[in-house]
């Protein structure tokens, strides 16, 4: 089996004689709960998102915190139709750094250490940040003042979804005046995330409050180029809206990420995307005709959005997740026993992937290579000497 050099490094038994019998061969041999990725799918959900941005003029910028996995984002970044990634964190960002030069963190970063880890980044690679307030915007400028770089900034702006974000109005040019104005900064655009449209199911509703959250995106960057400032980049969108944000005039790159490899809050939203994940347990309990427990609890899973549904077994139900325990509903005929596998499909992607280390891609029922989860949780407390470095 071919295994990269980043998941040799991160097998727990790299190195060990006993290596050979410890990486899986096939599914089979996989030790559970583990999260399985199928290669095929993957690489369908990359090809269909590539071919729908090489179509328009707006630009795709995959969320690497979908899944952390650089693996991952490097097919995204080969399938073309790509400016670059987007992260959710400083940390993410410093693991996605050596294999992209041109990164947004499209989140408010306001301290000292972190504004300073990101002026580090901006001497190697083009890296833009979301602001939403003048104590963050002077925060990095000082930070790549004293670094000696210059940061990019998008100003973030509350299209309705009512988490981070300026007002729209005056407030949006007040802040990118300022930030053009701030030493070793450079204002770049707008961003606004219509994340609480996303989940909408009906397209029709869906497409029509896009609309009116994109065009109150559209109009900050009017009211910015009118005050005779810079704003080459609008950003937005989600995996529920990228074919509608995606193709509206002004909207220049989305930040799409759960389409790569979907979960089934999506797949209820009507997108073209397969699932091509699951969390592999085995079954450790049959204590009654129509339940079996497996090892897999929310331990291995989110169940925030719902509980994961069962793949492949005619009947089978999900009924609770506890730490290290899923419960599922059986016809009492089913045939399932003790040591057998199950396939969960979780609801909710990002949650899910960064519980674990590894993700193991299989072809049919071959495992054919290991990958790392390089970003998951949050790298810094796993770099001390990083951390010495800012103290
Ligand atoms: C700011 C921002 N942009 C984009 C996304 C990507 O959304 P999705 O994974 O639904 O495609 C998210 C997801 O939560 C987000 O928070």
């Amino acid at each position: 089996m071919k295994m990269s050099p980043e998941a040799r490094a991160a097998s727990p038994n790299a190195g060990s004689a006993q290596r050979s019998s410890v990486i899986p061969r096939t599914r089979a041999d996989i030790v559970t709960p583990a999260l399985v990725l199928d290669l095929a799918a993957l690489q369908g959900n990359v090809a269909r998102m590539a071919a729908f941005f090489a179509e328009g003029p707006c630009r795709l910028r995959p969320h690497f915190k979908a899944h952390k996995t650089p693996e991952i984002a490097r097919r995204q970044l080969a399938a073309g139709s790509c400016t670059g990634l987007t992260c959710a964190t400083v940390g993410e960002a410093e693991i996605a750094a050596p294999f992209c030069d041109d990164l947004l963190i499209a989140n408010e970063v306001v301290t000292a250490a972190k504004c300073a880890r990101i002026a580090a980044l901006a001497r190697r690679i083009r890296v833009t940040t979301a602001v939403d307030s003048l104590a963050g915007l002077t925060e990095l400028s000082r930070a790549a003042g004293d670094a000696g770089s210059r940061v990019g900034i998008l100003i973030d702006l509350n299209v309705g979804q009512g988490r981070c974000g300026v007002e729209p109005g005056e407030a949006v040019v007040t802040l990118a005046r300022q930030a053009a104005q701030s030493g070793s900064i450079t204002l770049r655009g707008v961003m606004g995330y219509e994340g609480h449209l996303q989940p909408i199911r009906n397209r029709a509703e869906r497409e029509s409050r896009t609309r009116k959250a994109m065009s109150g995106l559209v109009n900050a960057a009017s009211l910015i180029r009118d005050s005779g400032l810079p704003c080459e980049i609008v950003s937005a969108g989600g995996t529920g809206t990228y074919d509608i944000s995606g193709r509206i005039e002004g909207i220049t790159e989305i930040q799409a990420g759960s389409y790569a490899l979907m979960d089934t809050d999506y797949a209820d939203v009507g997108v073209p995307f397969e699932q091509a994940f699951w969390v592999l347990g085995t079954v450790v309990s049959r204590p009654a005709r129509d339940r079996c427990v497996a090892d897999c609890g929310h331990k291995s899973m989110t169940k925030d959005h719902s509980l994961p549904v069962v793949r492949g077994i005619e009947g089978a139900k999900v009924t609770s997740l506890n730490d290290e325990h899923a419960t599922i509903a059986l016809p009492p005929e089913s045939t399932i026993a003790i040591g057998d596998r199950v396939e969960l499909l979780p609801s909710h992607i990002d949650p899910t992937i960064n519980l674990h280390d590894v993700f193991y891609v299989v072809e049919g029922e071959k495992v054919i290579d290991v990958w790392p989860i390089a970003a998951r949780g949050y790298p810094e407390h796993r770099m001390p000497a990083r951390l010495e470095e800012h103290s």
